[in-house]
């Protein structure tokens, strides 16, 4: 890999030995992956993966209290994924607490005290979210990122038109400390070719999850070009375009690990460069209803009983927008009238970011939600179900991320609203 003589100044321990082991591991990082240089990193703010503190990650803790005693600090700050409880709005019992405090999380406090002095930028920056405007992470078209987060990551490149790799965690705090990520990949103008040009041919729009799905689980790492998705979603980036594809995105990077997608006439660099972006040899997938139910009847139910009913409810993995906060209070309110209800069925916990959620509490929207006894929390609801002793409740999620990576049970939003109301679930 070519170094400028800045670079190899911090690489030879000019700027301290921590500072240079920090560049070495990103420079072994870049050549794994073959990469010719490192580049600046243009959006100073970082987004960290890592916002938990499992006792376990003991070499985790080290490299904090290593960063922090040689005085080193994201530049531009960072946000970072969300908390793991709160147990005000996910009520958990004393077992579930105990195991929490005392095994899983138990290094918590200490861990965002060390967040705190490596850039953390305020108490309200954990979110997935992060590039929503409320929280105003927000990089531009173009702009070279040091972020790991999958689902902020995809939305990043293919949303705003950003450039990052798939990073796993502390990659993205030592690219925010030195300035710099190795120039591979979806970095690169070639690495954003589309490889695959995937045609959503369904009778009605899709539901964003199982079409991302779908999607992930077909091209894996590649980059698909999609067709046909603006008789759905339209050809802006309105607020309504935008929650969808982060939710499709989410779910393309775990079911998945897709890093970039271009949707036809909706997402910035399809919009510029349009067919131009897809390599000659690209594959194809046709993606119609028959496609999509076939995808959607492989999810394994996970449940210890599967015939059994749900018990809590989790929406909002990723976090929800304000749009979709509004919209999801509406629907439970409505739905709720319809089956002569006041209160939820089932215990239900919508997710948001902390400056989304604090913006939806000072609306009477909020006052209905908590009528119905539903509750709105900032946690990550896969760091709650992460547990041995949730494992046992039938948690039921239209977040196929969550559904990936924990035993929760997918539903489609409709199905999770009959859940949520007292009706039945369409077999
Ligand atoms: Fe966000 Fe946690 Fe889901 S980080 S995408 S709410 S798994």
């Amino acid at each position: 890999m070519q170094l400028t003589s800045a670079q190899k100044d911090i690489l030879d321990g000019k700027e301290g030995e921590v500072k240079a082991k920090v560049m070495k591991t990103l420079v072994l990082f870049g050549d794994i992956f073959g990469a010719t240089k490192l580049v600046p990193v243009t959006h100073k703010q970082g987004h960290l993966v890592t916002s938990f503190g499992i006792g376990l990650l003991k070499p985790l803790f080290r490299t904090m209290d290593e960063l922090i005693a040689a005085g080193l600090c994201a530049e531009g700050k960072f946000t970072v994924d969300p908390r793991p409880v709160d147990y005000a709005n996910v009520k958990c019992n004393l077992l579930e607490k105990l195991v929490f405090d005392k095994f899983m999380y138990s290094e918590q406090t200490r861990y965002e005290q060390q967040l705190s002095k490596v850039g953390l930028r305020d108490k309200n920056a954990f979110t997935c979210t992060c590039y929503l405007p409320e929280t105003g992470n927000v990089p531009k078209k173009g702009d070279v990122l040091s972020w790991a987060e999958s689902s902020a990551v995809v939305y990043a490149n293919s949303v705003l038109g950003a450039r990052c790799n798939r990073n796993s965690g502390m990659l993205d705090l030592f690219g925010s400390i030195v300035g710099y990520v190795p120039y591979f990949g979806l970095l690169t103008d070639e690495g954003r070719k589309a490889t695959w040009k995937v045609y959503v041919r369904t009778t009605r729009k899709p539901e964003a999850q199982v079409l991302g799905s779908a999607i992930g689980m077909k091209v894996m790492e590649d980059v698909p070009y999609v067709y046909g998705l603006d008789r759905f979603i339209g050809t802006e980036l309105n607020d309504d375009a935008v929650a969808y594809l982060k939710d499709f995105g989410a779910a393309t990077a775990s079911n998945g690990a897709v890093g970039l997608y271009h949707i036809d006439k909706l997402t910035p660099e399809a919009k510029e460069l349009g067919e131009s972006l897809i390599a000659p040899d690209a594959k194809v997938y046709v993606v119609d209803d028959a496609e999509l139910e076939r995808v959607y009847k492989s999810y394994p139910v996970m449940w210890k009983d599967p015939s059994a009913k749900a018990k809590l409810c989790f929406v909002g993995c990723p976090h929800l927008t304000y749009g979709q906060l509004c919209d999801w209070t509406e629907k439970i309110v409505s739905g709720l009238a319809e089956k002569g209800r006041k209160k939820v069925a089932v215990r239900t916990v919508l997710c948001a970011a902390p400056a989304v959620a604090a913006k939806f509490r000072a609306t009477d929207g909020y006052k209905k939600l908590v009528a119905t006894g539903a509750r709105l929390t900032e946690i990550c609801p896969l760091m709650y179900t992460n547990n041995p002793l949730t494992k046992g409740t039938p948690i039921a999620t239209n977040s196929n991320k969550l559904r990936t990576y924990s035993v929760s049970r997918y539903y489609k939003d409709a199905d999770i609203l009959q859940i949520i109301c007292g009706g039945e679930v369409k077999k």
